[in-house]
């Protein structure tokens, strides 16, 4: 019995994020996706990697680039995601990364990248810059999630045809060269917590979204309390979850994941009461939350020292797991390694 239980201990399965270093998360990133990870660092190896140059596929201002790598991993640490437990880092602190992917060039295909829907989609809104990186994006993605030898991805729906793309690259390299890699499934969120915009209670909460419909893990508080007073709500007065009010449903959602509450209980909670106390409540909540995670982000960015010293050495934790991964491919394909 007990050897089984250590068995199964020693068998944790592992999980690769990579991160685009934008440092303007919201409300829904942080409750849909971050907030759950702070439960899953117990039950598996979590990699957190701010992918700087997967960034540079597109024009960046350096000093922007630089500050944000940083800011991206010290925003998980101050959701709650342990730089110990976990290994947080920033890609180009790992040679292997450009390494694998290189070779990884080597065995995708031209058809397969032109399929890519995101580079379709960039190349249009970026058509000054339709640079060889942009196309071949996927191949170092696919390198970030193999070097790991990962189990589990977890995606949004727009990753998921990269994520099909790095299964292939694995299973056309384990037929030629027997098994190297594990072949990654995507990590479907079983608590799967969709937060809507605020003023289009139709369409998720999104990132590029700078009008009042994203509020910002960041944002101040008075922008958070301003934009939920602003929210869009439905017809009637009644404070009650049902698919005819999306907007008084979703400002329920996001009110019960900030208190722990259930839907049961916020409907009791503001039953009798108009639309204005109850968004009230909702900003309230969501400010205050969000104010104890600001508060632990900047402390977290003013001790630059140990910052530094677990960028060091989570970026050494990382190599080493990735160099194992990498000498068994140069082998594999025949690069000579001298003893
Ligand atoms: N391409 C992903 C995005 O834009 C970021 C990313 C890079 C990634 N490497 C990854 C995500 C590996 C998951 C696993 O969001």
């Amino acid at each position: 019995m007990d050897a089984n239980i250590n068995n199964t201990e020693v068998k944790k399965k592992t999980i690769f994020s990579g991160i685009q270093p934008s440092g303007n998360l919201t409300i829904g990133n942080y409750l849909g996706a971050l907030k759950n990870w702070v439960g899953l660092q117990k039950d598996y190896n979590c990699l957190f990697c701010s992918v700087d140059m997967h960034s540079i596929t597109v024009r960046q201002t350096p000093a922007e680039l630089r500050r944000r790598s940083v800011e991206t991993l010290a925003l998980y640490m101050a959701a709650g995601i342990d730089p110990e437990e976990n290994i947080l880092f920033i890609q180009s602190h790992v040679p292997a990364h450009a390494e694998l992917a290189w070779v990884l060039n080597c065995y995708t295909m031209f058809g397969e990248l032109s399929r890519m829907t995101q580079f379709k989609e960039k190349s249009q809104r970026h058509s000054e810059n339709i640079n060889a990186g942009l196309f071949t994006y996927p191949a170092l993605m696919a390198a970030d999630i193999l070097l790991y030898q990962t189990d589990l991805v977890p995606v949004g729906l727009d990753q998921k045809q990269h994520l099909e793309l790095t299964r292939d690259i694995a299973n056309r390299f384990n037929g030629v060269y027997g098994d190297t890699f594990t072949v990654p499934e995507p990590y479907i969120q079983k608590i799967g917590m969709k937060i809507m915009s605020l003023t289009e209670p139709e369409k998720k909460m999104s990132k590029s979204d700078l009008s009042g419909g994203s509020v910002g893990i960041l944002d101040k508080r008075d922008d958070i309390v301003r934009k939920i007073k602003r929210a869009v709500t439905d017809s009637g007065s009644e404070v009650r979850y049902s698919e005819d009010k999306p907007g008084v449903s979703n400002l329920l959602t996001i009110y019960c994941a900030f208190t722990g509450k259930t839907i049961e209980e916020a409907e009791k909670e503001f039953d009798g009461q108009g639309y204005g106390t109850f968004k009230a409540a909702v900003a309230e909540v969501c400010a205050d939350a969000l104010g104890v995670l600001q508060d632990r982000y900047n402390e977290i960015l003013k001790d630059k020292d140990y910052l530094n010293t677990m960028l060091k050495n989570n970026a050494e934790r990382a190599a080493y797991l990735a160099r194992k991964t990498l000498s068994k491919v140069y082998r594999k394909i025949g690069f000579y390694q001298p003893k």
